[in-house]
């Protein structure tokens, strides 16, 4: 009986689907709990001159209105990276939806309707709404980094093939089901606790601690689960805590913000859009022979996570490939929106397509076979020639050219494509495309010190445990897997674990749920914990089994925990089961519980150099996309899908197909059919799931087929898992070049250039301009 390895439901299946799993709106309120709610900046960018709230204030139910003024600490500004970010709007009006008033009320149709009731008074000054005016205006968020290898410049001189562009990638809506919400409950000696969806408990409490004036020891952050949060609950959590707390604080009294979805949409940061100038430089056959790659991403009002975000998409313009010269800048820029964030994937999937797209046009203008291209540039394990990543660090132990061959065969590759020239030939009303692309995604924080977690076990007399960690569960598994690895850790069925609800009172000083690296962090910090606790229990089984038997002396070293018994692997058969074995060890006074620390050994990079080794590992895989696109209308749908990837020895193997097929569907949104659109005054206008579409049920393939490769060359991390949260989602980006494959098909020529996400609109004006550069020669 192994606790490692098995796909157990996860911890809260029956919970989610029975309505049994509570989410902060489903809490029972505490007596006198008032609802809070805000006003938001009508405006994109300008002054506020004036808020009358005498209208709000006289609305029966209405019980505080806060603004800038009511705030109790000396701090005004606050960030993750940088402290930028106001925590309410004091004059400068920065983006549309801003927090600005805050009211509170008995409930929340009274605090809605007191928001209503405000009045503000702001001055419009022009917005900067796109990245070219940004440019044009030096308004930026951190310095322009650049990582950079080899002799770019004569590597163009010499080459004898170049491409160039520009590649406009869009934002994306995280989604989460469950909107921002805090609960703050006042306490004694001027605390407060903050129950909190929220992805980075750490940070709630120091923002909190901050925009009270109050010490970390005075606040305590608490998280049982989110109802997802997918990056944008990492610092966006944090306003509504604020706005909360504020709220308890003055009035003595719990508060509770839950945002509305629209009200959501409107105000929170999102996946970056990002502009992207290219030029690449190959020979005849389809090398690569150098890079020269310039970002530029939509960073909106404040610098938030924008820079960290920015970082990976340059250490991701690789992807899988050895680029022998490259020079990779980076630069988020200043724009009046709300402040872009932490999405799945983290700016790897605006580098990674980068890459995919300028292997696809070496494909094109050479009339070769993008599989072919992309296979020969391609990571070979053991050629050390090949093996360095343009910032310095080796990619080393992968199975890349093993899922390339696998693949190839798996997908029926070669064969799909002659059929699919059969069926472009026969059919005048659709096309067909076809595309592969891989991922190697860096798994650690490209910031050092986040690479970190603790761990509290405490073992109880019955042999049952709780595990604490500062990892938080957003549907992604995480408790699960972390009561497996513990379970194991001790012989015993994983029922007889639980993960407690994360909280900084627990925990402290803890990193963000992100990065994917949840387990590896908090999962090896519990491992940590349980062997300080078995290295006490075995000192004192070694002599109780002594004393119980004539035979061989029990010692310390070959004591051992399993299948519930604690016994000498010499023999077995003297042997106490868990349970009564806990309470024996706590009559002899032996300690029962333990912090685990953990800290991802190796990993630094220097950011001012643009080199290091950034990441513990990668995890690699790959995907391969067919599509069918209407020829009149643009309409594509998603015939066929086969993923295969390394994500090491699964912990549950249950749990990561799940992650890899959801991770693959929220990317292939985001190269489809997700559309954020505004409107020129900056407004929102995709603010609810009606007009702004996710992948439903019907956009899945009929054909989604799923797969892992066996890596016997991964002897690190966790029970040797890999982490698996975010990788699948940069696989979508087969649908986006399925798509371009398909244009290129139906209108051969030049090079496809298109922008992401590849809607049907993108997809017909794309076909229709391609058609009209035939017909009329310049
Ligand atoms: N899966 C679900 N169901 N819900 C989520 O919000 N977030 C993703 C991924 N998978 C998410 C998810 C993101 S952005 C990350 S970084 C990882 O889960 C975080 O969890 P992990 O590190 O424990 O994998
Ligand atoms: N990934 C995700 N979240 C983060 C990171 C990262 O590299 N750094 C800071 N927050
Ligand atoms: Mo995930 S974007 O690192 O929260």
């Amino acid at each position: 009986m192994n606790a490692v390895g098995r796909s157990l439901p996860h911890d809260s299946a029956h919970g989610h689907v029975t309505g049994s799993a509570l989410y902060i709106d489903d809490m029972t309120p505490l007596a006198g709990e008032l609802h809070v709610d805000f006003v938001g900046s009508p405006i994109a960018s300008g002054t506020l001159t004036g808020i009358d709230v005498r209208a709000a204030m006289a609305i029966n139910g209405v019980v505080a209105i806060l603004a800038h003024r009511d705030l109790p600490g000396e701090k005004r500004l606050f960030g993750p990276i940088f402290h930028d970010e106001p925590f309410l709007v004091e004059e400068e009006i920065s983006y549309i939806g801003q927090p600005i008033v805050i009211v509170a009320a008995t409930n929340r149709e009274i605090a809605r309707a007191a928001a209503a009731a405000v009045v503000l008074q702001c001055e419009p000054s022009l917005p900067i709404l796109t990245i070219d005016d940004a440019i044009a205006k030096n308004s930026f968020l951190g310095p322009r980094r650049k990582i950079e290898r080899g002799d770019v410049d004569a590597a163009f001189a010499a080459a004898p093939h170049r491409i160039e562009g520009v590649l406009r990638t869009n934002g994306q809506e995280q989604l989460y089901f469950e909107s921002q919400a805090c609960i703050a409950i006042p306490g004694e000696l001027g605390s407060i606790r903050v129950i909190s969806s929220t992805q980075n408990p750490t940070e709630t409490q120091s923002v909190v601690a901050e925009a009270l004036g109050l010490g970390l020891h005075q606040v305590v952050c608490e998280c049982k689960r989110m109802g997802g949060g997918f990056g944008g609950k990492e610092t966006q959590s944090a306003l509504p805590a604020i706005m909360a707390s504020l709220v308890a604080a003055k009035t003595g009294r719990s508060a509770r913000i839950i945002y509305g979805k629209d009200q959501d949409m409107i105000v929170t940061g999102k996946r970056h859009a990002y502009q992207t100038s290219y030029r690449a430089a190959f020979d005849d056959e389809g090398n690569i022979l150098a890079v020269d790659v310039s970002f530029h991403s939509n960073g909106g009002a404040f610098a938030d996570l924008s820079t960290s975000v920015m970082e990976r998409s340059m250490l991701h313009l690789d992807n899988a490939y050895y680029l022998p010269n490259a020079r990779i800048t980076g630069q988020a820029c200043k724009l009046n929106y709300p402040p872009n964030t932490a999405f799945r994937g983290f700016g790897g999937p605006q580098g990674v397509v980068v890459i995919e797209n300028i292997l696809q046009h070496i494909a094109q203008s050479l009339g070769r076979d993008a599989w072919d291209i992309r296979r020969l540039n391609a990571y070979r394990d053991g050629d050390r020639q090949r093996s360095l990543t343009p910032y310095g660090q080796w990619v080393q132990d992968h199975v890349i050219q093993e899922i390339f061959s696998t693949l190839e065969q798996t997908s029926d590759y070669r064969q799909r494509v002659r059929l699919i020239d059969a069926f472009n030939e026969r059919s005048s009303v659709y096309v067909k495309g076809i595309a592969m692309s891989p991922i190697k995604f860096g798994i650690s924080f490209t910031s050092k010190f986040l690479n970190q977690g603790n761990a509290l076990v405490n073992v109880y007399t019955d042999g049952t445990i709780q595990v604490s960690t500062g990892g938080t569960e957003m549907g992604q598994g995480l408790n699960t897997k972390i009561r497996q690895v513990v379970a194991d850790q001790f012989g015993i069925e994983p029922a007889d674990v639980i993960v407690m609800t994360t909280s900084t009172e627990k925990n402290n000083n803890t990193s963000p749920t992100a990065a994917s690296a949840g387990t590896d962090l908090n999962a090896q910090a519990a491992v940590v914990a349980c062997e300080q606790i078995k290295a006490a229990m075995s000192s004192f089984a070694a002599n109780r089994l002594s004393s119980l038997t004539r035979g061989i002396a029990a010692s310390t070293e070959h004591i051992c925990f399993v299948d519930g018994y604690v016994y000498d692997d010499r023999n077995p058969e003297n042997r106490i089961a868990f349970g009564p074995f806990c309470d024996m060890a706590r009559r002899e006074r032996v300690d029962l519980g333990a912090r685990g620390f953990y800290a991802t050994p190796g990993v630094d990079f220097n950011r001012e150099t643009g080199q290091g080794t950034p990441f513990f590992y990668y995890t690699t895989g790959a995907a391969v996309s067919e599509v069918t696109i209407d020829r009149f209308t643009g309409e594509m749908i998603v015939d066929r899908i086969d993923v295969l990837m390394d994500v090491g020895k699964m912990i549950n193997p249950g749990i990561d197909i799940g992650q890899i097929i959801g991770g693959f569907v929220q990317g292939m949104g985001w190269c489809t059919n997700e559309e954020l659109v505004y409107d020129e005054s900056g407004k929102l206008l995709s603010t609810s799931p009606t007009t702004y579409k996710i992948p439903n049920i019907t956009d899945i393939p009929s054909q989604f087929h799923v797969d892992t490769i066996e890596n016997p060359k991964h002897r690190i991390n966790v029970s040797r898992s890999k982490a698996v949260g975010e990788p699948p989602v940069m696989l979508g980006i087969s649908v986006w070049l399925a798509a371009q494959d398909a244009i290129f098909r139906a209108t051969p020529g030049r090079v496809v250039e298109m922008p992401l996400p590849a809607t049907s609109e993108v997809n017909l004006i794309t076909m229709q301009n391609r058609l009209a550069a035939v017909v009329q020669p310049t």
